[in-house]
């Protein structure tokens, strides 16, 4: 009896010794101690802000020297004045720009392609002298304002600027609308 109470104490013992230490062995399990030191925070903040930094700075030098996309959609495409139609003719299609380049009595228009609907291609129908989506049939007049269809607005615009012979078209600008007015549109003086 003596003997089985004695080692029963002894096993008791050794689990109140143990406990602590395979606590540790448990996933999840951890000391909520406090651990960090006052030199360690500050070592790590001052780690994790130069390197916030330096990534930033990194992202900066990266950007200013990234090319600039020219004569693609989504950079800018450089025409000739000569490239203009005149007023009041067909428009011109751009398809490295993916844009119709439409000249009326107000100036000139770089019309997006894409209808304002669900995004079909529209191609110019030339009998109607309109624009014309072959998916739900919109309709848009030479200003690229709706006139028939679901198309909730009229074509975007993308922005036109003339630097002495050149006419530049930025299409990584493109600009939504409600209506026309006569100031969207460039006047091309010859
Ligand atoms: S996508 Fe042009 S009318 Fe629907």
């Amino acid at each position: 009896m003596l003997r089985m109470l004695r080692s029963r104490v002894w096993r008791a013992a050794l689990v109140a010794t143990m406990a602590p230490r395979l606590a540790d062995l448990i996933p999840g399990h951890y000391d909520s101690s406090p651990r960090t030191s006052r030199r360690d925070f500050l070592r790590w903040t001052v780690v994790g802000a130069s390197t916030f930094f330096l990534a930033e700075a990194a992202a900066g030098f990266v950007a200013f020297f990234w090319p600039t996309k020219i004569g693609k959609f989504g950079g800018t495409i450089p025409l000739k004045r000569a490239d203009i139609p005149a007023p009041g003719a067909a428009p011109v299609v751009n398809r490295d720009g993916k844009f119709w380049l439409i000249n009326n009595e107000d100036g000139a228009l770089a019309l997006y392609w894409k209808c304002t609907h669900l995004g079909c291609t529209v191609p110019w129908n030339a009998p109607a002298d309109q624009f014309q989506c072959p998916c739900h049939g919109s309709i848009y007049d030479r200003h690229g304002v709706r006139i028939a269809g679901p198309a909730p607005r009229p074509l975007d615009l993308m922005a036109i600027t003339v630097t002495g012979d050149q006419v530049i078209v930025d299409t990584s600008a493109i600009t939504q609308r409600t209506a026309f007015n006569p100031g969207q549109a460039v006047k091309l003086s010859t």
